[in-house]
């Protein structure tokens, strides 16, 4: 959550530092700042709301080579200009941008910095403040630097502009995510590649607990001690018209529709020489060797994490826990003698999953990333990776990467299963592709599901989805894709739950949506309708060829029964995001929300 950017060169630095910004917008939109320095000093302009407001405020003419900039996800103080980056010490001498949680930060207060008037409700301002006290109290900038992040407890990237050496950009990392980008004559800073993909595609990673001098024509990395470090810059492989919307109207509608072609991709993309499906023979040999997978994941992740276990249960035979990361930490079951830990993240950066792999790493267990992001945090930390080739996604919401997963678990799982003998007259990647052909079909019947949005949801304060074994643990990315992007609340229940207590909650005319895609429960999902219909329920039911009857509102083509997750929750994805279309709602950016969750 939120994010940085720095640039040190000869260009104008306001234009890159802002267009930077609007890629990193995913990482929270609440209120952004620029500090611009030039041989008059340096300039701080803030604003609350997005990038388009900074944008609108920042003087034409204001010239500088030097810059640093932030967009910010509100956890210190409300969201507004006061509280905004970047932070500037009393004197103003130093200007600082953070992204991160300082743990301590009203303990550093009380112990140096009684006499400070703090200007924000932020934590960040202790930091700048506290690098001032020490510069005062006779240490140069670089050691005081280093001092305060020695003091400061939590998780931080930091960019920061000393007035009086105004050749360096001066950069901290630790647990939040930051990356240095190397030009020809200049150098920038961000959280992430995509943010200066437009200036360069050579970047170099940093890991926790380092501090960087980056000047116009070199950076010097080093230890929080000193120790100076040498790293390699690696490539980005990063496709502009990923990262661009094109004629798309939102980011998610474009995600959504690329859904059938990421499915075939990765179908390619774990395929060996002779077209088999396989996977990483040393993530094979940890999943065979484990009694037990714990999947670590949040939100949509861990949704997906919830058919993941039935996947490797069902093809594999290896018993499988899913655990919300958050809650995984702080209150460990018992574990199983030989396990491995499953982290599921689309970013790979999640702050809830990444405390969870410090903890089993320090434990000495085994740990398998499954992410989008090549080279995020939780990938480079773990011993093993697996990415979801589903390219950037930048609407808040997940959909495709959330296909993906569920399609790469089907894969781990297929792979596992057979190498054990225990997978066979079932052929998943032909199964793939006729799925990947019934998302087509689904994604290009958009006009029946905003039909059904208006129909169902128009007026509606709530709503419920419902569905038995593999259609429950999708009603609930169902119930969470809707409540996200449209606020309407929304609950994913077990069909036969409901009647336990929330069927309370149902009265006239109540939007039920139903999925209907498993044979063994067509029939008693049908009879929960029944029981909502019979209270004033609104339902929609949606169900598979094979299964359907008069009642349905949408037949799916039919698919494997176990892949039918990867179909039935499109039109859930479809609704939702025409639902908060018609409520005037902002799609790829929902309110209160960030794409990238960075902590705890
Ligand atoms: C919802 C959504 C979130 C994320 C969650 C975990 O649409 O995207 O619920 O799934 O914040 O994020 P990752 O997968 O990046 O760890």
């Amino acid at each position: 959550m939120c994010g940085i950017v720095g640039y040190i060169g000869k260009e104008d630095a306001k234009e890159i530092l802002l267009q930077g910004l609007e890629k990193l917008e995913y990482r929270g939109y609440d209120s952004a700042g620029l500090a611009l320095c030039n041989e008059k000093g340096i300039t701080v302009i803030k604003e609350k709301g997005r990038i388009a407001d900074l944008r609108g405020a920042v003087p034409l003419d204001i010239q500088a080579t030097i810059g640093i900039g932030h967009t910010r996800w509100a956890t210190h103080g409300v969201p507004n200009k006061e509280n905004a980056h970047p932070h500037q010490s009393e004197s103003g001498r130093f200007t600082l941008v953070h992204n991160g949680v300082i743990e301590n930060y009203h303990l550093l207060q009380q112990t140096y910095l009684q006499q400070v008037q703090l200007k924000s409700e932020t934590d960040t301002e202790v930091i700048v403040q506290l690098i001032e006290k020490f510069v005062k109290d006779g240490m140069p900038t670089e050691e005081a630097f280093r001092h305060t992040l020695r003091l400061v407890h939590g998780s931080y990237a930091i960019a920061m502009l000393d007035a009086d050496e105004p050749e360096t950009i001066f950069i901290a990392k630790n647990k939040s995510p930051l990356l240095l980008g190397v030009g020809k004559g200049f150098n920038v800073v961000a959280s992430d590649a995509m943010a200066m993909r437009q200036v360069t595609d050579q970047f170099v990673e940093l890991h926790d607990q380092e501090i960087v001098f980056v000047r116009k024509n070199e950076m010097m990395i080093t230890t929080l001690d000193g120790t100076i470090i040498q790293r390699d810059p690696f490539t980005a492989e990063i496709d502009m018209s990923d990262i661009e919307k094109g004629t798309y109207p939102h980011y998610m509608m474009k995600e959504m529709d690329e859904q059938p072609g990421i499915i075939r991709k990765i179908s390619q993309q774990y395929e060996d020489e002779n077209g088999e499906l396989t996977i990483d023979t040393a993530v094979l040999k940890a999943i065979m060797n484990a009694d037990r997978l714990y999947i670590i994941a949040a939100g949509t992740s861990y949704h997906a994490g919830l058919i993941g276990k039935q996947y490797i249960e069902k093809m594999a035979g290896i018993p499988v826990e899913v655990h919300i990361s958050s809650e995984f930490g702080y209150n460990l079951p018992l574990l199983s003698e030989k396990p491995l830990f499953l982290f599921i993240t689309q970013s790979g950066e999640t702050a809830d999953s990444r405390q969870v792999l410090v903890k089993v790493k320090a434990m000495g267990y085994p740990t398998l990333t499954l992410t989008n992001v090549s080279g995020s945090t939780l990938s480079r930390e773990a011993d093993y990776t697996l990415l979801l080739h589903a390219g950037p996604e930048i609407a808040v919401a997940s959909t495709k990467a959330y296909t993906a997963q569920l399609a790469v678990l089907a894969i781990i799982a297929y792979v596992t299963g057979k190498a054990q003998g225990k997978v066979q007259h079932f052929n998943l990647k032909k199964e793939l592709a006729i799925t990947a052909n019934a998302i087509q079909t689904l994604v290009d019947a958009k006009e029946t599901f905003e039909e059904i949005a208006h129909e169902f949801l128009a007026t509606a304060r709530n709503a419920f989805f419902l569905g038995r074994n593999l259609d429950f643990y999708v009603s609930l990315e169902g119930a969470l894709k809707l409540k996200e992007i449209s606020y309407i609340q929304a609950e994913g229940f077990a069909g036969g739950e409901l009647k336990h207590g929330t069927i309370a909650l149902i009265e006239e005319g109540t939007p039920i949506f139903a999925l209907a895609t498993q044979q063994a429960v067509a029939l008693n999902i049908r009879g929960n309708v029944k029981e909502v219909v019979a209270r004033g329920a609104h339902a929609c039911i949606i169900a598979m060829e094979g299964v359907e009857e008069a009642e349905d509102r949408f037949i799916l083509p039919h698919v494997h029964e176990l892949l039918t997750p990867l179909i039935s929750v499109i039109p859930l994805q479809l609704i939702s995001y025409y639902a908060a279309l018609q409520r005037g709602c902002d799609v790829d950016k929902p309110r209160n929300l960030a794409k990238s969750v960075t902590v705890e």
